[in-house]
């Protein structure tokens, strides 16, 4: 049994959400800590019903997985009381009494704060609450009500699960490129999104870690402001295919094309030691719905052989399709 932490490589949308729930119902994964806040959203597609997840982690498809929410985490109350009504894990899911809260002013200053507008932030309240939290005055989940009966200690039970030899997840949210201390600055989120801080969030030290799945999509996205190199017009990402608008917010999403060195770079930060690729599918669209890599055409084998000789890590898992199930699963 395992330890992994799954974590974005490049501005969040790689579909880490997809990643985490084939895992999840292939694996059947006992535990998972989701990490970072409500301005990531997770998109997990099974049975025919999507979900936006921005509390929730993207394992609740699984039923008998154990769900969690880091001391790193920021928590918005309704958000998260809306989504477990939603995906039904009343009895399985439990938040850190030390994550903190976002509140109605948060919101309201991320949306009207000039500095925050120019930033281009989701103004879910994320930053605003983040600072609060850096200055020592936040509610924590510890001093709302309607979290009463959610409450443990995440970093308490995660690590039991992994003394217990359980398989656990660690679900980084957004990408490396949005990281606080390595990404576009002062383009970026208000947290650190490495590999390294996903198990700081959740309260798992570095030497318990046995696997860092870096998670990529076929093409970048950007919402937001900051520079995106090699972006594309908005009519040539429609004519590829490219062209998406965000899960959480509706916003268009800018587009360019895979960053080798990038791709590189990124994964020696997060420590990566094996890669997931999405949206084969819409760089080679005969891939789609393939479940095996012998089955897919030459160019599409060549695109990813060439990510594993840049990075010098295999790509395992390769996403062919939006459902949970649409891939191929090279471990093993
Ligand atoms: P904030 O995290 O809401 O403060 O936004 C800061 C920057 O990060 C903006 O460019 C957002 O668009 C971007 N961002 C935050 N979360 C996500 C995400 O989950 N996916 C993609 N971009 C995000
Ligand atoms: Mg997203």
């Amino acid at each position: 049994m395992v330890c992994t932490v799954v974590a974005g490589a490049f501005w969040g949308d790689e579909g880490k959400g997809k990643i985490v729930s084939y895992l999840a119902l292939k694996d059947k994964v006992n535990v998972c800590v989701r990490t970072g806040s409500v301005n990531a959203a997770h998109t997990v597609y099974f049975d025919g019903t999507y979900y936006a997840l921005h509390m929730v982690p993207a394992t609740f498809i699984y039923d008998r997985c154990r769900l969690f929410i880091g001391s790193g985490a920021n928590i918005d109350v309704s958000q998260f009381l809306k989504e477990v009504e939603r995906t039904r894990v009343k009895g399985r899911i439990w938040v850190d009494k030390q994550a903190s809260i976002i509140e109605q002013h948060h919101s309201a200053k991320d949306r009207k704060d000039s500095h925050l507008i120019s930033l281009g932030t989701t103004g879910r309240g994320v930053g605003p609450a983040i600072q609060e939290r850096a200055s020592r005055s936040a509610k924590l989940a510890r001093d709302i009500p309607e979290l009463q009966g959610f409450l443990t200690d995440v970093a308490e039970e995660v690590n039991r699960a992994i003394d217990e030899n359980l398989y656990v997840i660690l679900e980084g949210t957004q990408g490396l490129m949005l990281s606080l201390y390595h990404g576009s600055y002062p383009y970026v989120t208000s947290r650190d999104t490495s590999a390294a801080a996903i198990c700081s969030e959740a309260g798992v030290g570095p030497s318990r870690v046995d696997k860092v799945l870096v998670v990529y999509k076929c093409f970048i996205t950007r919402v937001g402001s900051g520079n995106l190199p090699g972006e594309l017009s908005k009519e040539e990402a429609i004519r590829r295919g490219w062209f998406e608008t965000a899960a959480g917010t509706g916003r268009e999403r800018r587009s360019a094309p895979f960053d080798f060195n990038l791709a590189k770079r990124v994964a020696k930060i997060h420590g990566a030691t094996e890669a997931a690729v999405t949206k084969l599918d819409i760089l080679y669209p005969e891939c789609k719905n393939t479940s095996s890599f012998d089955q897919l055409t030459q160019n599409a084998k060549n695109f990813v052989v060439k990510i594993e000789e840049t990075v010098g890590i295999p790509v395992t898992i390769i996403g062919t399709g939006p459902g949970a199930l649409d891939v191929i699963d090279r471990r093993v």
